[in-house]
């Protein structure tokens, strides 16, 4: 029997169109092969949807992503946009998103291939075996705290505030995922945050010590963000799984995805408690190098591979596509930003065709 699945594509800007295309040129392989159909509506986002609409998430787009199964998204931004305001930013496109579907929780793996060793700009001994999960909360912190603006002061001066703040039960629902997550991997969680200056840190730290009681089977650790980063770059096989919040979380994500060598290789999921997630690459759009068919598409193709995977239980499939882009690896292919000596450079359309002629 045929299962269907109905996806939402947000291709967004910069290269994200590319390589949108050749994610969906994989999904509707492997979906012949394994009895899946994809039925595909592609809705606007970010700049695009600001040139058609003049907002970065228009309503009629957020409608149809909660209508779906998946939401597989490109990236978003680009300097066209960047002098606009700030609600009309494609950043607060995404962010949106990110708060009307109640996105909490940010997968962001980081994982080296043996393949790509040497695109990393760390000695291979320090590389080598690499494989955490960051676990980043998304919909608050302070990305999404109140008060926030820029206020003129009473001098006359002005003043940019935001403001860092968490609930217990924000800490909560995402320091359970945190857990269940390191639960299924090597069983260590670290806890990222700012306790000895932050009052929000010291809850966020109180109440993931406290949730530790029900995860015997889980080794919980803390540090402050400023170690981490340390850490992350001194010897990164001492994590498996970090939890932090949403500011810590980005910052982080960027560096674990760097020891990989190419952030172009790595996919994301952001969950919420119920409804469809959002599947997406951690890399941005690339505005520089867009539509010269230079782009990796292989985080996009990945990130298709993490929503079969987490959002419609196709475990399969999602291996199916892991092994593909290990075999394109394996015989040479490699885009201009993990390029290294004796293989063959390619585009980002030649590296999908040799995508799906390793499904074949
Ligand atoms: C990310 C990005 C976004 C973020 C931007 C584009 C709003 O950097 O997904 O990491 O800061 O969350
Ligand atoms: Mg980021």
């Amino acid at each position: 029997m045929t299962s269907s699945f109905h996806i939402t594509l947000l291709p967004g800007d910069g290269i994200g169109p590319e390589i949108m295309a050749m994610a969906v040129d994989v999904l509707n392989t492997v979906g012949s092969q394994m009895d899946l159909a994809f039925e595909f509506e592609t809705a606007l986002i970010g700049g695009a949807a600001i040139d058609e609409t003049g907002e970065p998430l228009p309503e009629a787009t957020l409608k149809t992503c909660k209508a779906s199964d998946a939401v597989l998204l490109a990236a978003i931004g680009g300097y066209k946009w960047d002098g606009l305001p700030r609600h009309q930013r494609p950043e607060t496109g995404l962010l949106g998103l990110r708060a009307g579907l109640e996105l909490f929780a940010n997968l962001r793996p980081a994982t080296i291939l043996p393949q790509l060793i040497d695109a990393s700009s760390l000695k291979r001994e320090v590389v080598e075996g690499v494989d955490i999960m960051v676990v980043r909360e998304l919909t608050g912190g302070i990305y999404f705290g109140a008060p926030k603006g820029i206020f003129a002061t009473e001098t006359g001066q002005q003043r940019g505030v935001n403001t860092m703040a968490y609930t217990d039960s924000e800490i909560d629902r995402i320091g359970k995922v945190a857990f269940e997550t390191a639960q299924k991997r090597k069983g260590q969680l670290c806890s990222v945050d700012k306790a000895n200056v932050l009052e929000v840190s010291q809850l966020w730290r109180d109440r993931i010590t406290a949730l530790a009681a029900d995860y015997p089977d889980v080794a919980l650790s803390h540090l402050y963000v400023d170690n981490a980063a340390m850490q992350l770059i001194r010897w990164p096989k001492q994590f498996d799984t970090i939890v932090t919040g949403n500011l810590f979380g980005d910052i982080l994500s960027d560096a674990a995805a760097m020891l990989t060598g190419s952030i172009g290789m790595l996919p994301s999921a952001s969950l919420g408690a119920s409804g469809p997630g959002v599947y997406e690459p951690v890399h941005g759009s690339a505005p520089d190098i867009a539509g010269q068919d230079k782009a990796n598409p292989l985080a996009q193709v990945l990130s298709a591979a993490m929503m079969l995977r987490y959002g419609l239980e196709q475990p399969a499939a999602a291996d199916r596509i892991e092994q593909a882009v290990t075999t394109v690896l394996d015989q040479g292919y490699r885009t201009s930003d993990i390029m290294a000596e004796n293989m063959t450079q390619v585009g980002c359309k030649a590296m999908g065709e040799a995508l799906l002629r390793a499904l074949a």
